[in-house]
């Protein structure tokens, strides 16, 4: 199997029964190669440094019923918020104040933050502090809306296409998604000029080493400057309430995949791996990652932007939680960095 890796290393991509073959006959020992070439990979484009993102989430409203989504609409237990621009400002200010340089504005699809609402709140974001990226995170929209918030200021968009298998996307979503329109937006957003970000669940229902493959292939083609990855979790008031978890270890595998795929990929090690496991996401950054997303919401609304069960929404001052994760980092041997951290060409 070790000759699978040095050919992914070589050639950046394998054929759709060789990264099945690659994914179904993992072990142990071939994990551990994987992961110290993808250190390797990464170290030579990205040093040691971890870039961080400051996460402000919007909205837990969503017009979508996704069956694993805890915030899906039909989820009447959810407790709604919105914020306000002044609150999203304020979460800015903070999060500037504490070295981040990189703002997600994430959400639900929530008809309230329509085009001109959003166009408004970026391009105040974006007088105030022009050193700093702006990602939005806001799920699908038309090429026009992308056009207006690029316009407005907006740098990155981070949309997981989930699956890229239509059949499995069909699985995980009732019939007004599709994989096509989902596939349609992020090849827009790219012909927009922003760093686009996509990505998938790993070990959702349904899934087999078949549908990751497929996911792979799909990132090939749409050569993405960013990929989040993370396990699949069940959400209690959700149809997949009852369906096992996706597992760290595969996550971390498909995770250092993607490194030798795509070298300068910018990879967050996601939440959901801290999750899962205490130490997710410094196994993360060690089999390839190099971002790091910490929350900047207001305290009073992260119980409510519940995607999952049990998703981290520490109690603790974002500053305190930063000095962690900084101590966190250094001691695996890397270092939290005060910078945009855009996409860096080889
Ligand atoms: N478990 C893990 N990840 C989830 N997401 C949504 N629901 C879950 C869940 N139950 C992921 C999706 C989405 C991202 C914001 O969170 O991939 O794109």
């Amino acid at each position: 199997m070790r000759d699978l890796v040095d050919k992914l290393l070589k050639n950046r991509i394998l054929t759709k029964e060789e990264f099945i073959q690659l994914i179904s006959g993992r072990t142990p020992e071939l994990s551990q190669y994987l992961f110290e070439n993808a250190r390797r990979v990464r170290e030579k484009i990205y040093g040691k440094d971890i870039y961080i993102r400051g996460l402000i989430e919007l909205t837990n409203y969503c017009k979508n019923d996704c069956y694993y989504c805890g915030i899906r609409k039909s989820n009447s237990n959810v407790s709604r918020y919105r914020l306000s621009k002044e609150q999203v400002l304020a979460c800015c200010r903070q999060g500037y104040d504490l070295g981040f340089r990189t703002f997600v504005l994430q959400g639900g699809e929530d008809p309230y933050y329509h085009e001109k609402r959003m166009v408004d709140i970026l391009r105040t974001i974006k007088q105030s502090y022009p050193d700093c990226a702006i990602t939005l995170s806001l799920g699908e929209n038309s090429y026009q809306t992308y056009a207006a918030y690029r316009e407005a200021g907006a740098d990155r968009y981070l949309l997981r296409h989930e699956t890229a298998n239509p059949m499995h996307y069909a699985q995980l979503h009732p019939d007004s998604l599709t994989a096509e329109n989902r596939k349609r937006c992020l090849f827009d957003l790219k012909r927009l000029g922003f760093q686009v970000g996509s990505g998938f669940m790993v070990g959702s229902p349904y899934q087999r080493a078949e549908h990751l493959a497929e996911d792979l292939l799909f990132l090939a083609e749409l050569n993405p400057h960013m990929v989040g990855i993370g396990p699949f979790i069940s959400h209690h008031e959700t149809p997949f309430a009852k369906e096992k978890n996706g597992t760290l270890e595969l996550t971390l595998f498909m995770l250092a995949i993607l490194r030798l795929m795509f070298p300068s990929l910018l990879i967050p090690s996601t939440t959901a791996l801290g999750t899962i496991d205490p130490f997710g996401r410094e196994q993360g950054i060690l089999s390839g990652a190099n971002v790091v997303m910490p929350n900047l919401s207001p305290l009073d609304v992260r119980e409510k932007y519940m995607i999952y069960d049990n998703k981290i929404a520490t109690g603790l001052e974002a500053s305190e939680y930063l000095d962690m994760l900084k101590e966190q980092m250094r001691k695996i041997g890397y270092e939290v960095v005060v910078a945009r951290g855009d996409y860096k060409q080889e």
